[in-house]
């Protein structure tokens, strides 16, 4: 998939890093399939609702990894996930037990999605490509000179 191209992200959303964009269309599409199978339903299609559950879990862990492996202070971000995947979870329980109303699940998702990108994986994505431009620039390419492999 071309970057910026995706049927679900919306463009404004794109951070830039591959991994997190792929991620991030995924579970947009993910929340959509969701909302479908609700509008054609009474009620919460639990497979569907804990594979996207899952599919956020295994996103949180794969932004953290990025995240170490580029050296980058994960700290807060981390305790945004916590607090994120610990309210879906309880609203999934409360929906589950048909306490709560999936519509209510699905806008809290949706509203989540978004406002997380953009107060937190917005700078993380922004930390990780300054990290790659140096990388890049440290290996010589893009016509800059390796310092490290210049004649003293
Ligand atoms: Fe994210
Ligand atoms: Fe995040």
């Amino acid at each position: 998939m071309a970057e910026g191209n995706f049927e679900y992200l919306p463009a404004a959303l794109a951070v830039g890093v591959p991994e997190m964009d792929t991620d991030h269309e995924r579970l947009f599409g993910c929340l959509e399939a969701l909302k479908s199978a609700c509008l054609g339903s009474e009620g919460l299609p639990l497979p569907q609702a804990e594979s996207l559950y899952q599919t956020l879990q295994a996103h949180c862990a794969l932004e953290e990894s990025l995240a170490i492996a580029a050296g980058v202070d994960f700290a807060d971000h981390r305790e945004k996930h916590r607090k994120m995947l610990l309210s879906i979870r309880r609203m999934l329980d409360e929906v589950e037990a048909g306490r709560a109303d999936v519509f209510s699940l699905l806008r809290y998702i949706d509203y989540w999605f978004e406002r997380h990108i953009v107060d937190a994986d917005q700078g993380l994505a922004s930390s990780l490509l300054q990290g790659a431009d140096f990388s890049l620039q440290r290996a010589g390419q893009w016509g800059f000179p390796d310092p490290l492999q210049m004649p003293t």
